[in-house]
């Protein structure tokens, strides 16, 4: 058969053939005119349009009732929104014909949160969760003509106060300089949106996913999850079907196809007649197995690995049941095998080496070790309905995409993300490390609670594991070593709370995930020691163990900028610094002059990490020279917090890098991507988009081929040489430049002859810093020359903090812009050339009245010239861009 579209085969099947419905589905979403939605609250003195998907921040924005919640002190001024209790109510017509059919079922995606539920005045049910899925089976409570549909919402923070009153979990409440709300534990809601320490409290609710009346006389297909295994030359696929019928109706009876699309237009054809007997909530599961011969599958890499092969699948399900009535489920699949690999390190470190102890922690893809480099994901937007947003999700991962991330994990105090967000991940090769959505927090287990949880937990497996880009599991953020470190004061109830941890992570979730999902691993913890941790009942001692499974590091006290600082570790799947947002982003949430100091109360309403500031202000004081007279203070302050940040990051991130070669480090994930609003934070994209330093900085120290220099504690300068190809590099040549601060002529040069192989980081050389006295006077600059190697970026080292360099001269730097011609999708190239005259360190560029970005930023300057491309949607010609940039940079 031809290679199909799923798109053509459905129209054909649905619209064209005869005595045959596609299932009716009527949606409640609001861009359906035929459904009307209004939003009030409890004394009915605000009425305005209620939007599906939506929730009340953003629908009460919309009516103009609140101004942009993201401003100025909005966040608390608007608080009362999340005390008070509101009402959604939708009307929407039904026809004779839609009762005819023996099943009526409303579909809600999500409800945020705890809702109650009427269908033209009598009650259908509640909720309690904002992931999971809930249907409800309506037929009796429709009516012919006008429906009203009404959904009255608890205040979430009024109901996890009264319930922790019942069943108080520790901690009593996040500390006062989050501005935030009490006992997220005690609701299944976005943890973050009580705050965090880089984000406001927007304690929302609302019906934040779609909306959907289903009628039908058969079944429907809600979900399918794919299991692929390679056996010798064949992929055998087993697809499991998850069906779900009214409860009136206890047999589902037809034929179930299943077509998949592989390489050489060729597609698959599976069936299967079936005749169950349902569940009593009308639930059945079937499966359809399948092999097919390996060369007819391309295998699916992550990003800088390979391509992104992904095929169509499609199942239909026919039922006879009046006429001929067909519910489908497309998906995209990929193939490839994944493992988390932990055996003994001594294996490949040796058994007589510190690093040989333990147990390795590293991923395998397709049967080749490899390291994970990338981030930490948050929400992408602290309000869940907009979180959706396909132009912010896709931005952002194809900005991490372009920073040589092939990981970044979806942390346990979000979302479960949209089908969107894993679609884009499979399609660009980011792998994702998933955590389930408990973060920072011991968690209740009574009956309620933990059967809610179990109801999330199988949905969104079962939603989510089809996809090839997910990695792993991971039970939790952070709270394995929270009970161990006595974060919440638990120490006098550890074995209480030790007995609950092991109820809810591992009694409650791995079975389900486990079952559901038997090929990829269940971390209980993130960090955690891994197996060890599973050993050591759950609770290690020392969650951190550099020698076991992965772990979270951060020192703000320290000098950053030092290599030596860091603690080894097989896999850091979390460590950061934080950094001011540009100018630009602030200007988006607040004008007013008086903000803009340090000390200025809307600052400090903006920090919620305690004393944030003074460590910013104390990493730049050791490295850089700020002085506080300064009548740009805190332009400067912005400027070198992002200088600072990116920097350390730089460090941090290339000692991981080079310990894959002593210590098998074998994954760097910093904290964090994204932002959710205007504020200092870990982020290296700001909220809106604009990248920091640090996301420049990334695509330069992520590198699939770096020279990586490290300054011993002797003062010598290790050389590693970082490949993260498939290819070993052979014959290749580094070259060590000496600059003098004052000169863009090279004072000395000094070559090494390197290699190191596929997959693999090796020291190559010392270079002695061979007169000790004038270090100040001079930097290095790191070059790599080798076959087969198109490009590896300059790297660099400074000897003594920049603050101590003696020579940097007031540069002279001209601009000239030049349009590109090739234009493709309405993006405009432009060509920016700079001369200047000496050596200048972090350039720093910017064209803040255009919205575009350059290509690369940041840079440490040893050429008198060189072009950086610039791409914008907007419509600006050559000399309006070049007008348009302004610059920074580092001078003492
Ligand atoms: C109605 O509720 C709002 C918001 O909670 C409150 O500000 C207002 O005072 C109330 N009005 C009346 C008339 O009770
Ligand atoms: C339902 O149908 C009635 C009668 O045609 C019409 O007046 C009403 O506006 C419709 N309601 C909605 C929500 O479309
Ligand atoms: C199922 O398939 C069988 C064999 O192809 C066919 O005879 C039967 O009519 C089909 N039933 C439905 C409901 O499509
Ligand atoms: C250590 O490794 C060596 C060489 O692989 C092996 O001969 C020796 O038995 C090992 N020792 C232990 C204690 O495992
Ligand atoms: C440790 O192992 C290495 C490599 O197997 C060997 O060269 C070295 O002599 C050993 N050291 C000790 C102390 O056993
Ligand atoms: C600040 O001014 C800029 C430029 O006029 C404007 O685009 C922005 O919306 C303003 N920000 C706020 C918070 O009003
Ligand atoms: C800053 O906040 C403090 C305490 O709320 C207040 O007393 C002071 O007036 C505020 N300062 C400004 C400039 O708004
Ligand atoms: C900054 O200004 C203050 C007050 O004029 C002065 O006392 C202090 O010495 C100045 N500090 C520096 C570093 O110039
Ligand atoms: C760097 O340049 C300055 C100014 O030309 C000179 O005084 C100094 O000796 C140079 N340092 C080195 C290490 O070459």
């Amino acid at each position: 058969m031809k290679l199909f579209s799923y798109k053509l085969v459905l129209s054909i099947i649905c619209v064209n053939l005869a005595n045959v419905v596609c299932l009716s589905k009527f949606s409640l979403d609001s861009w359906n005119e035929k459904v009307i939605w209004k939003l009030e609250n409890k004394n009915k003195t605000i009425s305005v349009a209620g939007s599906v998907p939506g929730a009340v921040y953003s629908d009460l924005q919309k009516s103009g009732t609140i101004g942009d919640i993201l401003q100025g002190f909005n966040d608390v001024l608007t608080r009362w929104i999340a005390y008070d209790s509101w009402t959604y109510t939708g009307k929407f017509n039904v026809s004779a014909k839609n009762l005819e059919n023996a099943v009526a079922q409303l579909v809600f995606e999500g409800v945020d949160t705890v809702a109650y539920i009427e269908l033209n005045g009598r009650s259908i049910g509640s909720t309690n969760n904002m992931f999971v899925r809930y249907v409800f089976n309506v037929k009796q409570y429709l009516q012919i003509g006008e429906n009203e549909l009404k959904l009255s919402f608890e205040s979430p923070v009024k109901f996890a106060k009264t319930r922790s009153e019942k069943y108080f979990t520790a901690p009593d409440c996040v500390p006062d300089i989050y501005n935030g709300e009490c006992h997220a534990n005690q609701i299944r809601k976005m943890q973050a949106s009580f705050s965090w320490d880089w984000g406001p409290a927007f304690p929302s609710v609302g019906i934040w996913r779609s909306a959907t009346l289903e009628f039908f006389n058969g079944a429907v297909i809600r979900s399918l999850t794919t299991h692929t295994e390679k056996r010798d030359s064949s992929w055998f696929l087993i697809t499991k079907v998850y069906l779900q019928t009214g409860e009136n109706i206890k047999r589902i009876k037809g034929n179930l196809s299943l077509y998949l699309s592989v390489e050489g237009h060729q597609t698959f054809k599976a069936g299967k007649y079936l005749d169950v007997a349902t569940r009593d909530d009308g639930t059945i599961e079937a499966e359809i197995d399948m092999s097919i011969s390996s060369n007819l599958i391309t295998e699916w890499w992550p990003n800088g690995y390979g391509d992104q092969r992904l095929y169509n699948l499609l199942v239909f399900l026919t039922t006879t049941e009046k006429d001929r009535e067909i519910s489908y489920k497309h998906a995209k699949i990929g193939f490839r095998t994944i493992e988390l690999v932990e055996e003994d390190a001594a294996l490949v470190l040796g058994n007589n080496t510190t690093a040989g102890h333990g147990l390795t922690f590293y991923f395998k893809v397709n049967g080749y070790p490899i390291f994970m480099k990338g981030s930490n994901w948050i929400p992408s937007n602290i309000l869940p309905e907009i979180g959706e947003n396909r132009k912010t999700i896709n931005n952002l991962l194809t900005a991490a995409r372009d920073a040589h991330m092939a990981m970044l994990r979806v942390w346990g105090g979000g979302i479960y993300e949209s089908d969107y967000f894993y679609r884009r991940c499979d399609e660009l090769g980011i792998l994702i490390w998933q955590d389930f959505l408990f973060a920072c927090s011991m968690y209740p287990v009574d009956p309620d609670f933990l059967e809610t949880v179990k109801t999330e937990i199988e949905q969104n497996v079962i939603r989510l594991q089809h996809h090839p880009s997910i990695a792993v599991w991971a039970g939790n953020n952070e709270n394995e070593v929270a009970l161990r470190g006595n974060w919440y004061n638990t120490k006098s109830e550890f074995e209480k709370y030790k007995r609950e941890y092991i109820t809810l992570y591992v009694d409650t979730i791995k079975p389900i995930v486990e079952g559901i999902d038997p090929g990829r691993r269940y971390l209980v913890s993130s960090p955690s020691n891994g197996h060890k941790s599973e050993e050591d009942g759950y609770i290690a001692q020392n969650p951190y163990d550099p020698n076991y499974g992965d772990t979270h590091y951060y020192n703000y006290l320290a000098d950053s900028w030092d290599s030596n600082i860091y603690p080894q570790t097989r896999f850091a799947s979390e460590y950061g610094f934080q950094s001011l947002p540009s100018i630009k982003t602030m200007r988006t949430a607040t004008n007013r002059t008086e903000d803009y100091y340090v000390e200025s109360n809307y600052s400090k309403h903006r920090q919620h990490s305690p004393a944030g500031y003074s460590f910013i202000e104390a990493q730049i004081n050791r490295r850089l020279n700020l002085d506080k007279n300064d009548t740009k203070y805190f332009e400067k302050f912005v400027f070198y917090s992002q200088i600072s940040q990116a920097m350390a990051i730089k460090t941090e991130t290339e000692f991981y890098r080079q310990s894959q070669s002593n210590w098998y480090t074998m994954g760097a994930l910093f904290w964090q991507l994204n932002d959710v609003w205007q504020a200092p934070s870990w982020s290296s994209i700001e909220f809106g988009g604009k990248w920091k330093m640090l996301h420049y900085f990334a695509k330069t120290f992520f590198a699939p081929v770096l020279i990586s220099p490290r300054l011993t504690k002797t003062g010598d300068v290790d050389i590693y040489l970082i490949n993260d190809r498939f290819v070993p590099i052979i014959d290749a040549k580094i070259t060590v430049d000496v600059f003098n601060w004052s000169s863009l002529a090279p004072i000395r040069s000094k070559s090494y002859p390197a290699d190191v192989g596929p997959l693999n980081t090796r020291m190559q050389a010392t270079f002695t810093l061979w007169n000790a006295e004038n270090k100040d006077e001079f930097f290095l600059r790191f070059f790599l020359q080798a076959e087969g190697v198109p490009s590896s970026p300059y790297n660099y080292l400074f000897p003594v903090p920049l603050k101590n360099a003696k020579g940097l001269k007031k540069p002279n730097i001209s601009i000239t812009v030049q349009k590109r011609d090739d234009k493709n999708n309405g993006v405009n190239k432009f060509k920016i050339n700079i001369n200047v005259d000496t050596v200048i360190i972090f350039l720093w560029l910017e064209a803040d009245s255009v919205d575009g970005k350059f290509e690369e930023n940041g840079f440490v300057v040893t050429e008198a010239n060189f072009i950086v491309d610039f791409t914008t949607q907007d419509a600006i010609t050559a000399k309006e861009l070049e007008k348009s940039i302004t610059y920074q940079y580092y001078l003492q």
